[in-house]
């Protein structure tokens, strides 16, 4: 039986978000689809995560305008001057629904191919060993500002030609891409937030425009050369707002899954000390224990989806045009299909069941680069690290979001 109650269950309450498991639990036990706070509907169990994700074009992708910001109350006039300035947001992948959204996914897809992302895997390293080498050799560490935050946006701005002097602003522009999803925010922080946006785009514009003058040997210059085939049949290059649009997910999910993912997984190796003792002894248990890990995390707790006809799903009607919340974090812990749920158990003979790159048409594209990233990534910790502890005071607290799940902060000793 679960612990809580659902009454007043609100997945917005920060004080839920540091522990939101026993909600999810309620409510699969409840219903796998329970209509919930504000008119949503949560889909919480993992046969109904399935049954939705499989219909991309009942459940639709494109509950938000955009991949711009929503705007923020109080400051949509001044939001609006703000975008005026930088270029029109345009849908591409993660809200827009097949069949265009394909068309755009395969303008990418080439430099996400398996092969293509294994070819990253010297560089890749170099990144973590050159990160690993500012280390002591013992003693305190701070994993999120030493490891988990550089590491992927290192990868991903790498990947997208961007210098290391642009370091900072890439963590920046990603973090403000995402300041208000799940989140509420004010005024202040919304504009900030906007204008970070629209110098991103224009960042990303002069590299495009760069690109298009001279094209080099680069995934920029090969986007810039994509042919685009339109929903008329129209074969054309992509226009520089959609490519914007894709650098811009490209380096948000790049960075922030990635690095929330990162730091859950230390967190579960220093919980788990047999499990740092494996991964130590045999690296090549790693891929089934950062999938666990992922599994565990869910980085991505949940994303959202609109139903564009009336239906029903796992037997619960669902009118036209009502909003569902795909909480791939709870169907990674069903206990219908992960017995004992909440236990970090590498050698789940399902992982391949998981939901934390999501599945169906929006399958996550980055997941063989994370998957690469995170490999590599603890080899090299495994390689040098004996011994890894939390490290006094560290709070273990996670940020405020029901949607991008991950901690505040981590501090670590190593020996
Ligand atoms: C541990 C790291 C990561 C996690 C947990 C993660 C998770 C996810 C999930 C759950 C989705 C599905 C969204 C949906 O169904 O609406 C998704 C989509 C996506 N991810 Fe990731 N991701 C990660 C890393 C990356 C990386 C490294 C990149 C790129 C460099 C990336 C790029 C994308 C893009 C562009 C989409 C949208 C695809 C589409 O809608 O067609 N992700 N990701």
């Amino acid at each position: 039986m679960s612990e809580v109650s659902l009454e007043g269950y609100s997945p917005m309450d920060p004080a839920t978000q540091q522990n939101p498991f026993p909600y999810y639990a309620a409510l699969r036990q409840k219903a796998d689809v329970y209509p919930g706070e504000g008119g949503l509907f949560f889909v919480s169990s993992h046969a109904a995560v399935l049954e939705v994700l499989q219909q991309p074009n009942t459940f639709s992708s494109q509950w938000a305008n955009s991949a711009s910001a929503p705007p923020v109350e109080g400051a949509e006039e001044e939001m609006k001057e703000i975008f005026a300035k930088g270029y029109p947001p345009v849908s591409t992948m993660l809200t827009l629904d097949p069949p265009l959204q394909t068309r755009y996914r395969k303008a990418v897809g080439r430099a996400f191919s398996t092969r293509r992302i294994e070819s990253l895997e010297p560089s890749i390293r170099k990144i973590a060993v050159d990160l690993f080498d500012g280390w002591p050799d013992s003693g305190r560490v701070d994993f999120m500002r030493q490891a988990a935050i550089p590491f992927p946006v290192r990868v991903i701005a790498d990947m997208l030609s961007m210098p290391l002097e642009r370091e900072a602003d890439v963590k920046r522009w990603s973090d403000d891409s995402v300041a208000s999803i799940g989140v509420t925010i004010g005024v202040e922080r919304a504009l900030e937030a906007a204008r970070s946006i629209v110098e991103m785009q224009q960042y990303v514009a002069s590299l495009l425009e760069e690109r298009q003058r001279e094209p080099r040997d680069d995934f920029l210059s090969e986007l810039v050369a994509a042919e685009f085939e339109d929903m008329e049949g129209n074969t054309r290059k992509l226009e520089i707002p959609e490519m914007i649009s894709i650098v811009q997910q490209l380096m948000v999910a790049g960075n922030e899954a990635t690095t929330k993912g990162i730091t859950e997984i230390m967190k579960l190796l220093i919980e788990n000390p047999d499990e740092w003792k494996r991964v130590h002894e045999d690296p090549s248990t790693i891929p089934a224990m950062a999938e666990e890990g992922l599994r565990l995390a869910s980085p991505n707790q949940g994303l959202f989806r609109v139903c564009t006809k009336d239906t029903e799903v796992a037997g619960v009607q669902i009118p036209k045009g009502q909003m569902l919340w795909v909480m791939f974090g709870s169907a990674n812990r069903d206990e219908r299909v992960f017995p004992d749920p909440n236990r970090f158990d590498p050698t789940r003979k399902n992982l391949s069941d998981t939901f934390a790159f999501g599945r169906g048409a929006h399958f996550c594209i980055g997941a063989p680069l994370a998957r690469l990233e995170i490999r590599v990534l603890f080899e090299e910790l495994a390689k040098r690290l004996n011994t890894v502890r939390f490290a006094p005071g560290t709070t273990l607290e996670y940020e405020p979001s029901f949607i991008l799940r991950g901690l505040k902060e981590l501090e670590i000793e190593i020996g």
